[in-house]
């Protein structure tokens, strides 16, 4: 949680400065719109950005999975690689659906919340999400339905994002979450974004989500808005559109855009998991037991007794996780029939407390608290980064240098490192 108060702190002094913030936020964000569209240019001419072939005359992400039919039909998808999947077709026999289905915006209030007296009670923050609680699946502006067809992934790398840390999400494709084929397992990487929230260069900031995806194929965007408190919203609606696009996975890594993973060492807990053949329910992290909400008014994650009033049940800090593709699945069936919370990873805790688990806690995974001291010796130390699964948090830039010093063959650490 003290990262978590850092945060607030950061966003406090954001606020504090945002005469200063707005204007250098506009200029770099043109100076980005040059950078995309030169890269985009680049990518065109030596075929980079050729991750999944496109017909000539393509239009936009969102034109692409209307024209192949997947997004916008439903049952009667003309689309026949997808319905010629055994797995997809018996989806469609069960009622689900085997394409995204959440096609029009439709998230009023729920007017009949603000007559209740614990609501008038309530403090103000949460009004917006109350009388939104109800609203959970969106439609989609960027989908990918193509991500897992084709043959098994061992591992999906699922990576929680907002559209302006475009910085991030570059230093996290060139290191953890690069796609690529590790002893024949295949990694792929995915991207969760929300839509721009009021306020910001809303037309802009989408033209440049667009031009990105254009070039690297690994976004999933969804029609509601990217606030703190709609994070629970990337969940569940992530864990839907797994359970119809994505059969042929095995696990699945969730995370930050701003931790740093070590994916040699993820894969080799994976390995010992097969092995041990104890992975059907596999939910690891950095677990916490025993919570009780947090009541400070001044903390990020102020929970209101009005809202919650029970200690939490055990989870799993949201800096990175790991699960398996059964358990992924399941957890989405509980879910629906859970109240959303508007915090992402105590949503998830309770997920898992309906279907009678608890995440297991790995020393490897360290979401929490690493960088109290900021200037602890820890934070630059690359053989603790060796010998760790899971840190949080860096910037891209750290990130990017952590990536080639632990990468270095004449990086030599003596023994497993432990604090
Ligand atoms: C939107 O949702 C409300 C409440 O759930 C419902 O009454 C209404 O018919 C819906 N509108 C559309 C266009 O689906
Ligand atoms: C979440 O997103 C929806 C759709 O954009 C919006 O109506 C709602 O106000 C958001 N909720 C919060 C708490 O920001």
């Amino acid at each position: 949680l003290a990262c978590r108060n850092a945060q607030a702190m950061d966003h406090f002094f954001r606020r504090k400065r945002v005469g200063l913030l707005k204007p250098l936020l506009s200029l770099s964000l043109v100076f980005a719109s040059f950078l995309m569209i030169h890269k985009l240019k680049l990518a065109e001419k030596d075929g980079v950005g050729g991750k999944h072939t496109r017909e000539p005359g393509w239009c936009g992400s969102e034109c692409f999975s209307f024209k192949k039919g997947v997004v916008k039909t439903s049952l009667g998808s003309s689309d026949s690689s997808v319905l010629n999947n055994d797995l997809d077709a018996q989806r469609v026999s069960n009622g689900t659906p085997a394409s995204w289905d959440a096609q029009v915006l439709n998230c009023s209030e729920d007017a009949s919340v603000r007559s209740q007296d614990w609501f008038r009670r309530l403090d103000p923050r949460f009004h917006q999400f109350v009388l939104h609680r109800h609203c959970r699946y969106f439609p989609m502006l960027i989908n990918h339905p193509e991500k897992c067809t084709d043959g098994e992934v061992h591992l999906l790398m699922v990576v929680k994002s907002v559209i302006e840390q475009h910085d991030r999400r570059e230093a996290v494709r060139k290191t953890w979450g690069k796609e690529h084929t590790v002893d024949g397992k295949r990694i792929k990487t995915l991207f969760l974004l929300g839509s721009p929230t009021t306020g910001k260069d809303t037309k802009n900031l989408q033209k440049l989500i667009e031009y990105e995806d254009r070039i690297y194929g690994d976004i999933l965007q969804w029609d509601f808005m990217d606030t703190f408190f709609n994070l629970t919203l990337k969940e569940v609606n992530f864990l839907k559109w797994f359970d119809i696009y994505c059969s042929g996975v095995r696990f699945i890594f969730k995370g930050d855009d701003d931790v740093f993973v070590n994916t040699h060492n993820l894969l080799e807990l994976i390995g010992f998991k097969v092995e041990e053949r104890k992975y059907a329910e596999l939910f690891v992290g950095d677990t916490i037991s025993k919570a009780i909400p947090i009541r400070n008014r001044q903390s990020k994650y102020y929970i209101p007794k009005e809202l919650y009033d029970k200690p939490y049940p055990p989870y799993v800090g949201g800096g990175g996780f790991l699960m398996s593709s059964p358990l992924a699945r399941r957890l989405f069936v509980v879910s629906e029939d859970l109240e959303l919370y508007p915090i992402d990873d105590v949503f998830l805790g309770m997920c898992l407390q309906k279907l009678h688990l608890a995440p297991e806690l790995h020393p490897g995974f360290r979401t929490f608290g690493i960088t109290r001291r900021r200037v602890s010796p820890m934070n630059s130390e690359p053989c603790f980064y060796k010998n760790l699964i899971v840190v949080h948090k860096l910037s891209a830039h750290e990130l990017l240098r952590m990536w080639s010093v632990v990468h270095n063959e004449e990086l030599v650490c003596a023994q497993r490192t432990s604090i």
